[in-house]
């Protein structure tokens, strides 16, 4: 009999609402994007500077239904022909988890659907397979808002983080440094711009930390920036903007590029994929690019800018591989803002 089966495709909803994007995607057969709709709320948290927690609830709440009927529409299914829910569980704001989470829920619960709770940097790393397949062993450098981590990979759905920031991640501190310059929120674009038309002349610190650790370290060199800015202020000097966002952004993508290829040397991995809203940084993506573009030994995958920043293609795409691998949630799913990784790994 088996021979003659055909095997279906396999349609997974992903649902991503950890910080300030209300978003819904239908992935199929785990790598290609049906739909991907994204509702991003950045002009209402502009003028705060940041993310004001209780707003982000309240637009997810506003947006949520909208965003589904946009996703099913986009893909041309009904619920009736999802295999699964995926939804990121964790990390992020709670509040703003839980209206995912309880959307996704619902909607499993009321069609019978399959539900998946998904760690929200999985999905990041995942964003990578919608462009290529993955080649074990990889290693993933995670760069975003919350998390700067260097992550290996021996197999499908298993997690293991070598190396992570000890304080401010690699997106919080461009974000900071942004708001030293009076630059709008998210400040990593702008910092990025600004990157590219200055020189790198201001000498900034560069943490490596102990022989050997993967670990990261910013907030240093972000307390050296605001010491910079306010040196000059009180000597009556103007910094060069442009300047102090190029040496800022040198400093950044030295130590990630530098741990990284220790890292990739020492794990000897085939693959190597950038993830995270900082992999948008075009200063980091192409120091990247020279290192490792011409090496036959190794395969470099970098997601397109719109899979960088938060989506919930991503979220499906993970969601598959582990709704594949018999990872299912009961309906007593609950957001998770403090969730680690390794809760997907196999024991
Ligand atoms: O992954 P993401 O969308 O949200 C989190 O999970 O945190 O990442 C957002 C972060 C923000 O800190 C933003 O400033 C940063 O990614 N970012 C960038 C760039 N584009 C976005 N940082 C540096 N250069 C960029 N081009
Ligand atoms: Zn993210």
């Amino acid at each position: 009999m088996g021979e003659f089966m055909i095997k279906q495709d396999q349609w997974i909803m992903g649902i991503e609402t950890s910080c300030d994007e209300t978003a819904v995607a239908i992935i199929k057969n785990g790598r290609e994007i049906a739909a991907n709709i994204v509702a991003s709320q950045i002009e209402s948290h502009k003028r705060f500077g940041g993310v004001v927690p209780e707003i982000a609830s309240r637009h997810h709440v506003e947006q949520i239904t909208i965003v589904l009927e946009e996703a099913l529409k986009q893909a041309g299914i009904t619920y009736s022909g999802l295999s699964a829910i995926a939804v990121t569980e964790g990390p992020g704001l709670v509040g703003a988890l839980l209206i995912g989470v309880n959307a996704a829920k619902a909607i499993a619960f009321a069609h019978g659907i399959p539900l998946v709770g998904v760690h929200h940097i999985a999905g990041h790393i995942y964003a990578n397979r919608l462009v290529e397949e993955m080649q074990f062993p990889l290693l993933s450098l995670v760069v975003s808002g919350g998390h700067t981590e260097l992550v290996y990979m021996k197999e499908h759905g298993h997690f293991e983080v070598i190396g992570e920031t000890r304080d401010d991640a690699a997106g919080e501190a461009y974000d900071k440094v942004a708001r030293i310059l009076d630059l709008p929120y998210p400040g990593g674009p702008h910092i990025d711009r600004l990157a590219h038309e200055g020189k790198p002349s201001i000498k900034l610190p560069r943490a490596w930390l102990e022989e050997g650790s993967y670990d990261f370290s910013f907030s240093g060199l972000k307390s050296a920036v605001i010491n910079t800015v306010h040196n000059a202020e009180q000597r009556g000097k103007k910094i060069v903007p442009e300047d102090l966002a190029a040496s800022f952004q040198q400093s950044v993508i030295d130590v990630l590029v530098t741990k990284t290829e220790r890292a990739v040397e020492e794990y000897k991995v085939k693959q190597l994929l950038l993830a995270g809203g900082v992999a948008a940084n075009k200063g980091l993506r192409s120091a990247l690019e020279d290192k490792f573009a011409q090496n036959p030994e190794i395969k470099l995958t970098i997601p397109p800018l719109s899979l960088c920043t938060d989506n919930a293609a991503m979220i499906g795409a993970a969601g598959s591989i582990l709704f594949e691998k018999g990872h299912q949630s009961g309906l007593d799913l609950n957001g998770n803002p403090g969730l680690d990784i390794t809760i997907h790994n196999y024991k």
